[in-house]
């Protein structure tokens, strides 16, 4: 029998962690390989805040590029991370760099190097109304931690956002917004009313897995990533969305790459790998749905429309043709555990 292949525009991942350093060069080919561009997230130590920050972290990755000479084509786009301290003079000269896409909100220690992070979203509101001005998008960790009544169930916590984003929309109904990695059904429903200023990436693993797989016979520390998986309606509304053809979910991974030590621990890391076989883990949940039809818009289209640049030129292939994955990939000097590590993946792309 023929093997089934599927030929896409090649894609962009529109919410990427790299690290930096060693960690980076161990990682980025991953990335490179496929995809056109990525949207780099700030949430280095200390945190990516000024756009000097951005292109100089930019130029860095640009080095380790050279390094992989087959992967020339591939295009950082990078982001800034908000902090209290945020000014209005910041914003416009991210917004002035056409190698700064967006702003970063995470709301103080809702993630992995997040403390510097936004304390009093409200009080930002002047600096939403630059980004709103000068074209900026608002790119955005939507939990909240804490309410009047003390801390938010950590499976309610993106649900909990969905009032303060409602507030800012309100405020600034020209912002366009990308809500990262919903997770929710409820999270799905307001950015699919919310029009077309609002977005959302979806991960991989929150279209494969559900909250179980935390806990599938003993506890999953590779599986714990923030925001936590949810149920199975969660993510069969997550599934209903990317496959919907709706211009207002894209692909965004947010792989997030953690040595081995740091997940596997008492207190592990939150983040889930998965540059190593992105767009086929994203076609395997396609299939599963029967509309690999669909992965084209959500991989290679609607991102870069929603980030007003052109769709990129030239393509990548797809073969259903299982491979297992490794079980490690060298980590700088340590070791990462990837998403599926010793299991099979069904498909992969051409060479
Ligand atoms: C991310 C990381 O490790 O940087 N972790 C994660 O669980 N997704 C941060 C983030 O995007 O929340
Ligand atoms: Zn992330």
């Amino acid at each position: 029998m023929a093997q089934r292949t599927i030929t896409l525009r090649r894609p962009d991942d529109w919410h990427l962690h790299l690290r930096d350093g060693e960690e980076m060069r161990s990682v980025l080919g991953h990335t490179a390989q496929v995809f056109g561009r990525a949207l780099i997230m700030p949430n280095l130590k200390p945190p990516v805040r000024q756009t000097c920050d951005a292109l100089n972290y930019r130029r860095r990755i640009l080095q380790a590029l050279e390094a992989m000479p087959k992967y020339g084509y591939f295009n950082p786009l990078m982001t800034i991370y908000l902090t209290d301290d945020t000014s209005i003079t910041d914003i416009v000269i991210a917004a002035a760099s056409e190698h700064v896409l967006a702003a970063k909100l995470y709301p103080a220690n809702a993630t992995t190097n997040s403390a510097a992070g936004v304390t009093d979203i409200g009080k930002l509101d002047p600096v939403f109304g630059a980004m709103e001005k000068n074209g900026l998008v608002l790119s955005i960790h939507g939990e909240t931690l804490k309410n009047d009544q003390g801390e938010i169930d950590i499976f309610d916590r993106e649900a909990s956002f969905i009032e303060t984003l409602d507030s800012i929309i309100e405020r600034h109904p020209d912002l366009r917004i990308v809500v990262e990695h919903v997770t929710t059904r409820k999270m799905v429903e307001f950015v699919q009313a919310a029009g077309p200023n609002v977005a959302a990436t979806i991960t991989a693993h929150h279209l494969l897995f559900n909250r179980n797989a935390l806990f599938k016979g003993g506890i999953r520390p590779h599986h714990y990533c923030l925001p936590v998986l949810k149920r199975e309606e969660d993510r069969q509304a997550l599934l209903a969305a990317a496959t919907s053809g709706s211009p207002g979910f894209f692909l965004g991974t947010d792989s997030a790459p953690h040595a081995r030590d740091t997940k596997e621990a008492a207190c592990g890391c939150a983040g889930c790998y998965t540059a190593h076989a992105a767009l086929p883990l994203y076609a395997e949940a396609f299939d599963a749905a029967g509309a690999l039809d669909r992965l084209e818009g959500f991989a290679s289209h609607f991102g870069a429309d929603f980030y007003r640049l052109p769709r990129n030129r030239g393509t990548v292939t797809l073969i259903q043709k299982p491979w297992t994955v490794p079980k490690t990939y060298p980590f700088d000097k340590e070791a990462l555990v990837p998403l599926r590590a010793g299991e099979e993946v069904l498909w992969q792309v051409e060479d």
